[in-house]
C-alpha cells in the first residue's frame, strides 16, 4: 500500500515539481529583468501580457498548481506516515484552529520559502565544492576532521549525524562560511528609499532613489577582509580556541543585515553541511579539465555552464 502511494507520489508531485523548479528559474529572470526596465514598461507588459510578463504569468500558474497538487495531497495522506515531515505540513498543522491561515497563507508562505530557499542552497553548494574541489588541502581538512569526530563508525556509513555532530564540524563550518563569502547566492540587494534621507556616509538619497549594494564586491574588499581577502581561507573563521569567530553579518553580508536578514540562515548551515559531509565522505569530485567556470548574470550567483565533474569513490 505505502509504495503505492509513493510511486503516484514520485508520479504526480515530484515529476510535475521538476516542471516546477524550472518556473522558480524563470522567474528569476523575470526578477532581473524588472531591476533594468522601467517599472510602467514591465507593468504594461504585465498588464498586455507579453514578453517576459507574460512568461511569468505562467511560472505563476505552474508554480501554484504544483503546491496546491503538494497541499491536496497532504491533506488527503495526513496518516499515512506520522513520522515524515516537511515544511507544508508543518504549516498546515500551525495552521489549524487558526482562522487566517487560510490555504491562500499556507500556499503563499511555501511559495516564499521555495523561491528564497530553492536556488540559494543549490548555488552556494555548487560554488563550495568547486573551491573544495580545486583546494585539495581543504579538503583533505574537511576529511579530517568527520574522521576526527568519530563521525563515520559503522562501516564507513555517514547516516544519522545530529545537530551536535554537525556543530562539530567546525573547519567545514569554515569553509562553508568562505564559499558564501566569496561566492554569495544573492550577489546584490536593492533597496529604494520611502522618503529622502541622509546615509552613514554622509551621502544624500532623495525619495524613490534606488540603492544597489554588492554583496559580491562586499565579500572581496580588503579594507573589510585584508589582504588575502581573495583566498579561499577556512582557517580566516576558526579563533586559535579552536572555535569558530562569530563575524557580525554587517561584515559577513551574504545573508542580509538588519530587518530583512534571511530568516533560513541557520537552516542553510544544516542544509549545506548535510550535503557536504554525505559527498565528500563517499565521493572524491573533480571538476572536468578545462570546464569553464564564470558566475551567472542573474538574481542569483549561479555558474554559467554548470559545474561539470568527474564523481569517484572514495578510498577512506
Ligand atoms: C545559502 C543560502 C541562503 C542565502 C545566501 C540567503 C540570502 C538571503 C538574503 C540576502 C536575503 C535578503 C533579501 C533581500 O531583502 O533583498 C534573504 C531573505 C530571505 N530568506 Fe534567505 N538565503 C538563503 C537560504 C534561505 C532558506 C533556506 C530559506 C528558507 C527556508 C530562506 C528564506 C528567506 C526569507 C523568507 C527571506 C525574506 C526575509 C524578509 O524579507 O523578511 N533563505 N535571504
Amino acid at each position: 500500500m505505502h509504495i503505492k502511494v509513493y510511486k503516484y507520489l514520485i508520479y504526480k508531485i515530484f515529476l510535475k515539481g521538476i516542471a516546477c523548479l524550472k518556473a522558480v528559474s524563470e522567474i528569476e529572470e523575470v526578477a532581473l529583468s524588472r531591476h533594468t526596465i522601467p517599472k510602467c514598461i514591465w507593468k504594461l507588459q504585465r498588464w498586455l501580457q507579453i514578453g517576459l510578463e507574460k512568461k511569468c504569468k505562467v511560472d505563476e500558474e505552474n508554480i501554484s498548481r504544483f503546491l496546491h497538487r503538494c497541499i491536496t495531497y497532504i491533506k488527503v495522506n495526513e496518516d499515512v506516515d506520522e513520522s515524515h515531515s516537511c515544511f507544508i505540513k508543518e504549516l498546515m498543522r500551525e495552521g489549524l484552529g487558526k482562522g487566517e491561515k487560510t490555504e491562500k497563507y499556507i500556499t503563499d508562505t511555501a511559495l516564499n520559502l521555495l523561491l528564497a530557499g530553492n536556488g540559494t542552497i543549490s548555488t552556494g553548494l555548487t560554488w563550495f565544492f568547486w573551491l573544495v574541489s580545486t583546494h585539495p588541502i581543504v579538503e583533505a581538512k574537511i576529511i579530517q576532521e568527520i574522521k576526527d569526530n568519530y563521525l563515520a563508525q559503522q562501516e564507513n556509513s555517514i547516516t544519522n549525524l545530529s545537530m551536535e555532530d554537525f556543530d562539530k564540524l567546525v573547519y567545514l563550518h569554515g569553509a562553508i562560511c568562505e564559499a558564501l563569502r566569496l561566492y554569495p547566492p544573492v550577489a546584490y540587494q536593492h533597496k529604494c528609499a520611502v522618503k529622502s534621507d541622509v546615509l552613514p556616509s554622509g551621502d544624500h538619497v532623495r525619495a524613490n532613489t534606488k540603492l544597489i549594494s554588492s554583496f559580491y564586491a562586499m565579500g572581496r574588499m580588503e579594507e573589510i577582509w585584508g589582504e588575502d581577502c581573495l583566498e579561499f581561507k577556512p582557517e580566516r573563521w576558526i579563533a586559535d580556541n579552536g572555535q569558530i569567530i562569530h563575524v557580525p553579518s554587517y561584515k559577513f553580508i551574504t545573508f542580509n543585515a538588519g530587518p530583512r536578514s534571511c530568516i533560513g540562515k541557520g537552516i542553510s548551515f544544516v542544509e549545506m553541511k548535510m550535503v557536504a559531509v554525505s559527498m565528500l565522505w563517499k565521493f572524491h569530485i573533480q571538476v572536468v579539465e578545462g570546464h569553464s567556470v564564470t558566475p551567472r548574470i542573474s538574481v542569483l550567483l549561479r555558474m554559467e555552464h554548470g559545474l561539470k565533474v568527474n564523481i569517484s569513490k572514495r578510498c577512506i
